[in-house]
């Protein structure tokens, strides 16, 4: 199916030229809780939807647990962290298969919001806390979906960034902030892989409903991105569905019976939506439906092995090994070392999230049986529970670790998140993991020196023991496999090459949102504005706990030559970034370059420095490799809210590169000249200082700071006065120049009494425009 949704259109329009209003109108709902409706005098047929994102969810009832068997692969938060475009494309494509298999046109994801909080609820269903590794992989994704027909649809548009008052919570966001964080995600997405859907979000961005949103779903999604698929609300997100209508909301899920259809036909008999409007996004959705039908492929079979041997690669790409004091792992598979096991987690994982994400997975794998099977029996290992699936321990249970622990040569301590801390429809009120688990860990660590901490949780937590510990795997919510995956990873089976993709604050006091999150009378102010994530640490330069970009490896990588194609460019001009890279230990392994670029001068507050380019590169020992990079105009830009578009301020940027974002040892900047810079017009509110360097105004300048100045300046040498004298003189002057400067300019008018007039400020504007 290589025809582009385009190609639809006209088939599509043809057929809505043969609707009556009330068929029009019927296709704008679903029907029920998954389908579109079908014509079938038209012989329009009905596509089905499911949940996504990180397995297939086709709902068998209404309980969400309540649906096909389907592989659980490891959540967002955990793909994001293997930072492996291609992997996320395998994904994808598997993803398609058991949608394929099952019926199903089009799967609901991915979820590409940003992390604006550590405490979001969805967090673990979404990638990031940065826009351009969100959208790449959101990307990567997408195309492997489609690619075997299933369509994506991309979620949830736009600003949907806390589960408190979902439904109603207005996020004021300001433009630049909109621009430069919470748009780009989508943006990359939608232009590099063009989903055939996208989910508009509950919420309201600056007072509208995302679902009525015309700069949003129309404005940037289809005229500035070139969008060519159907928007389709989140589950209950319509408000005003003729208002929707008017802002390019092409479907309402779930249908609303007749509700909002006779809606439709009223608003059209009473003139107030021109029914040529309605055929638009009726005829968007209908090239959908079209292509979707014409996608579908009959007879796949899903290889329920295949897709959990899938599963459980991409777990092991997606653990981060955060700390591993003496080398302590790898365990040794062939030695006689006793390891005890500590945390029911072990033997009952929590591999997925709640909500309407969560799958019913083919089968579940447990770290501790996974373990057994990799050491060849259980006779080295041992186990306690530690605390109960709430995460509450015992003075017992604290007891039982202790003896196993200190009767072992090595603790594993498993803990994390339980399912009632972390779900869709509310945020966390807290960083840190149950009080239980904690507990659990200072105990076994107390007893014995080689303690391990596996962590399993969809988003940042604290770790108030982490110099306790000798070593620490990020084991994220890592799907049906991610037991086998986790014994990888112990076992040196699989080096892990994982690295975070959202930083861990030492304290959620530190955190960007922690005064605003997450708002008040259903409104969520952005006031930290684009600071969020590593933009806010480092601009405010403070230490997490783990960096954003951090993980370690069982090998060590050595970063060299740093060059460039030109030590200038012109802002049109690309540019391109080579560097060396080698894997300097004993095994092999993957390292995730990071390039960054920082703005030397900027003119508006910008974050110390932006990732804009990654990727993940397998080296053998002693292999060393050469990365290269294309840098092009958007990597140095910032979002202008004079001009309303992205502007490159000219001057230096450097260019750093390195294995996390606080650890860039390579280092090197490059000029980036723009032949005409683009300048906000001048109108009557434009400030005196604004003429000083602007290319037309700036002729002007003089005559307009003369008018406040008038009485104060005057010739070199015409007048004697003592240095005092002259001292405050000086001092006046610059004070007057001060206040001038920020003065728009018709108040000249005022302040002159007139001998400015109207008629030279309208002459000066008329020649500076
Ligand atoms: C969620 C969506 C989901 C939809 C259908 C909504 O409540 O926000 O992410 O796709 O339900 O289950």
């Amino acid at each position: 199916m290589s025809e582009q949704i385009k190609d639809y259109k006209a088939r599509a329009q043809h057929l809505v030229s043969q609707m009556t209003l009330e068929e029009k109108a019927l296709l704008m709902s679903g029907n029920g809780a998954w389908t579109t409706h079908k014509v079938e005098r038209l012989g329009i047929p009905s596509i089905f939807m499911a949940d996504g994102p990180h397995g297939l969810r086709k709902a068998l009832g209404p309980n969400t647990a309540d649906s096909v068997p389907a592989t659980c692969f490891p959540t967002a938060s955990a793909l994001a962290s293997s930072w492996n475009t291609e992997l996320l494309a395998e994904i994808g494509a598997a993803l398609a298969r058991e949608a394929q298999a099952n019926d199903v046109q089009l799967l609901l994801g991915p979820g590409n919001n940003m992390k604006r909080s550590p405490l979001g609820g969805r967090n673990f269903e979404y990638f990031s806390e940065d826009p351009f590794l969100a959208g790449h992989l959101a990307a990567a994704y997408i195309k492997g979906l489609q690619d075997q027909g299933v369509g994506s649809t991309l979620k949830h548009f736009a600003v949907n960034n806390q589960e408190h008052e979902r439904m109603v919570s207005s996020s004021i966001v300001d433009e630049r902030t909109l621009h430069e964080i919470y748009l780009p995600a989508f943006e990359i997405a939608v232009t590099q892989a063009q989903p055939w859907a996208i989910m508009c979000s509950y919420n309201k961005i600056n007072g509208v409903y995302a679902s009525e949103n015309h700069l949003l779903l129309e404005d940037i999604l289809r005229d500035a991105w070139g969008f060519q698929g159907y928007v389709v609300s989140d589950w209950g997100a319509v408000h005003d569905r003729v208002k929707g209508i008017m802002a390019g909301l092409n479907l309402e899920m779930p249908g609303s019976g007749d509700v909002n259809r006779k809606k439709i036909i009223e608003a059209v008999k009473a003139g107030q939506l021109p029914e040529s409007r309605l055929d638009q996004v009726v005829a968007g959705l209908l090239a959908v439906v079209l292509k979707a039908t014409e996608s579908r492929r009959g007879g796949v079979r899903v290889d329920v092995d295949e897709h959990h041997a899938l599963a459980r690669r991409a777990a092991g790409e997606s653990i981060i090994l955060l700390k591993n004091e003496d080398d302590l792992l790898p365990l040794e598979t062939g030695g006689k070392k006793k390891i005890a096991v500590i945390g029911a987690f072990a033997k009952d994982p929590r591999y997925q999230g709640a909500g309407s994400s969560q799958v019913n997975p083919t089968r579940i794998s447990n770290a501790y049986a996974e373990l057994a099977a990799l050491l060849g029996g259980e006779e080295r290992l041992s186990y306690a529970s530690g605390y109960d699936l709430e995460g509450v321990t015992t003075a017992q249970l604290l007891e039982e670790a202790r003896q196993q622990a200190k009767s072992a040569d090595l603790a594993i301590v498993f803990a994390g998140l339980p399912d009632s801390h972390e779900s869709e429809g509310f945020d966390r009120s807290t960083l840190d993991i149950p009080e239980g688990h904690n507990r659990l860990i200072d105990a076994v660590s107390q007893v014995q020196p080689n303690t391990v901490v596996v962590l399993m949780n969809g988003s940042a937590i604290t770790m108030p023991w982490v110099g306790r510990v000798k070593a620490i795997l990020e084991g994220w919510l890592t799907g049906q496999a991610g037991g086998g995956a986790i014994a990888d990873i112990l076992t040196g089976e699989v080096n892990p090459s994982a690295k975070l993709a959202e930083t861990f604050p030492m304290r959620v006091e530190d955190s960007p949102t922690f005064t605003e999150f997450p708002g008040l009378n259903q409104q969520a102010r952005y006031g930290e504005g684009v600071f969020i994530g590593y933009r806010y640490y480092d601009k405010k330069n403070i230490t997490p706990l783990f960096p954003f970009g951090f993980g370690l490896s069982y090998t060590t990588f050595a970063y060299s030559e740093l060059s460039f194609s030109a030590p200038s460019i012109q802002e049109t001009e690309s540019l391109t970034v080579e560097l060396k890279v080698k894997n300097t230990g004993k095994v092999a392994g993957k390292e995730i370059v990071q390039l960054y670029v920082r703005e030397d001068k900027p003119v508006v507050s910008r974050p110390d420095k932006e990732l804009k380019a990654f990727t993940k590169v397998e080296l053998a020992p002693g292999e060393e490799k050469t990365v290269r990079f294309t840098l092009s105009r958007r990597d140095f830009a910032y979002y202008n809210t004079n001009l309303h578009r992205w502007s490159v301020n000219p001057g230096r940027f450097d260019i750093l590169v390195g294995g996390s974002s606080r650890n860039l040892p390579l280092r090197k900047h490059v000029q980036v000249e723009v032949a005409q810079q683009e300048v906000p017009s001048l109108s009557r509110h434009s400030l005196v200082k604004e003429f000083k360097d602007h290319p037309k105004g700036k002729e002007f300048y003089p005559q307009l700071v003369g008018v406040i100045m008038g009485g104060t300046t005057e010739e070199p040498g015409g007048v004697k006065r003592t240095p005092e004298e002259e001292r405050a003189r000086k001092k006046a002057e610059m004070s007057t120049l001060v206040f001038a400067h920020d003065m728009p300019v018709y108040k000249l008018v005022l302040f002159s009494e007139g001998r400015f007039s109207e008629q030279t400020l309208n002459d000066i504007l008329a020649r500076v425009q």
